[in-house]
């Protein structure tokens, strides 16, 4: 999945009428006309919290632009789920339209939910199984490369191997010559992101820039990929228990055609984007906790030890790993991959006893949110016991919601905590690993990472 932020001003012109103040909302101090637009720039991380500091729903201004903040879990449900009509994603997220086309992240209204129940069946638990081995194979592929011992950025070894499985379930076996040019590929499309998101005016698609040039550059690669994958896969007319098979064999309930290929396309290129990084980070935010906790990795060596032994990890063992899946909750929660998301209002709204007019701008800030003292007593503490079964059953559900919530929650959560424990098992068992960095800096780029990535002493068996 990918966050956007709003920028600070939009290619349609509307950003000339910026929608009616919500004056019962405190604000965060900024400088006159720019409002916190340097400080969003600098350091949006810092923006957010104290926003939080300073209550429940606080506005920022870029510019002329008001911008809400809401770090209160009752009322981002109430956005995200009871009142998910009245709001659309934030614009920020438009630039990722030549790449994305109308894919799932980026669709509205009827289109997305076409799909949206189109694609469901592509990740229904039991296709889910399948691919299972597949990730517990290219993690033991990708280890076989620290073979010896050797430093890596443990950042960038997840984010190639969460790479490899994506590909690997969505295309199939046969890929692995392309898979460079997709990594590429994504790269260029997430700098080019990036820097778009980031630049105080955004211009239209058309305009010769440096960020759009690269972009095209980024989209023409992927496309040459995916367009040829899809029509092998259509010539071969089977089912291989991929994803692209899937949404191949797709039909709507009335028996219709299904997908075409450029809407295939534009889901295969969303489920590309949104499901690596994310995951891979989760999983250097996990190994960034270990390293801190020597305790924690102590009690899941414990479990994975009496549970698997040294046989391969399946996905029939992960009922039996709580404390696995608990450590990468916790992790998530400190540091979620997704850190906020933004909804726009297409009509008046009350949220949280406020009016919104149409057209106001409300940013979920979901890392605020799960680092609240009257959610999460010692906040900011690691601690992975407050994530197992009867810990969660004692707290209200969305007070925790690193995957979002209410329609377009995301499709791929069962596939990324079955991945995370999957590989993270698997990581344990062949491989010893010390992080060189007790403190990093979070980076809020598309998801939250650390900053220059995670130094890590690495061996494996
Ligand atoms: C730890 C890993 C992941 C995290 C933290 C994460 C987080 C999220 C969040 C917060 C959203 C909702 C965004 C919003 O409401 O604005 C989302 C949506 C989405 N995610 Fe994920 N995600 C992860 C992994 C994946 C994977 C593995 C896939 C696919 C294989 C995926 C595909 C998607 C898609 C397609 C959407 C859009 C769904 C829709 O709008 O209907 N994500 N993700």
């Amino acid at each position: 999945m990918v966050t956007a932020t709003p920028p600070a001003t939009r290619s349609d012109g509307s950003f000339l009428r910026p929608p009616r103040l919500v004056t019962s909302i405190p604000s965060v101090p900024g400088l006159p006309v720019i409002g916190n637009l340097l400080q969003f720039r600098a350091d949006r991380l810092a923006l957010h919290e104290e926003a939080a500091r300073i209550g429940p729903i606080v506005r920022f201004s870029l510019a002329h632009i008001p911008v809400y903040v809401v770090t209160d879990a009752d009322v981002a449900h109430q956005i995200l789920a009871d009142e998910a009509d009245a709001f659309k994603k934030a614009t920020g997220l438009q630039f990722l339209r030549p790449m994305l086309g109308d894919g799932l992240l980026t669709s509205e209204g009827p289109t997305h939910r076409r799909h949206r129940k189109l694609l469901a069946p592509a990740f229904a638990p039991k296709r889910l199984a399948a691919y299972g081995e597949v990730m517990v194979a290219e993690t033991r592929a990708q280890l076989a490369t620290w073979r010896g011992g050797k430093q890596v950025d443990l950042a960038r070894e997840l984010m190639e191997l969460t790479l490899a499985i994506a590909g690997r379930t969505m295309f199939g076996a046969d890929v692995r010559g392309d898979a460079r040019t997709v990594a590429e590929g994504l790269e260029l499309a997430m700098r080019a992101l990036v820097d778009n998101l980031t630049s105080v005016v955004q211009l239209g698609y058309a305009w010769p820039l440096p960020r759009h040039r690269q972009m095209r550059r980024a989209v023409a690669m992927l496309d040459d990929v995916v367009y040829r994958l899809i029509a092998e896969a259509r010539a071969a007319g089977v089912d291989r228990g991929d994803v692209l098979s899937m949404l191949l064999l797709a039909r709507d309930d009335d028996g219709g055609p299904g997908l075409t290929d450029r809407e295939i396309r534009d889901e295969v290129m969303t489920l590309l984007l949104a499901g690596h990084e994310t995951t891979a980070n989760a999983l250097t935010w996990t190994w960034y906790e270990l390293g801190r906790h020597p305790a924690a990795l102590a009690t899941l060596r414990q479990e994975l030890a009496t549970v698997v032994g040294a046989r391969a990890v399946t996905v029939a063992d992960l009922p039996a790993l709580p404390f696995t899946a608990a450590v990468i909750d916790e992790a998530m929660r400190l540091h979620p991959p997704a850190y906020v998301t933004g909804r726009e209002a297409i009509r008046d709204v009350t949220i949280g006893g406020h009016h919104f007019p149409a057209r106001a701008i409300l940013m979920i800030n979901i890392r605020g949110i799960h680092r609240r003292a009257d959610y999460f007593p010692a906040p900011t503490a690691f601690q992975p016991a407050r994530m197992l079964p009867d810990a969660k059953k004692a707290r209200p559900r969305h007070h925790f919601l690193p995957f979002g919530a209410g329609p377009r929650v995301c499709i791929g959560s069962h596939f990324a905590l079955m991945e995370a424990q999957l590989v993270l098992a698997t990581m344990i068992q062949h491989a010893s690993i010390r992080t060189l960095a007790t403190h990093v800096v979070p980076e809020p780029l598309i998801t939250l990472r650390p900053r220059g990535g995670l130094p890590a002493r690495v061996a494996a068996d």
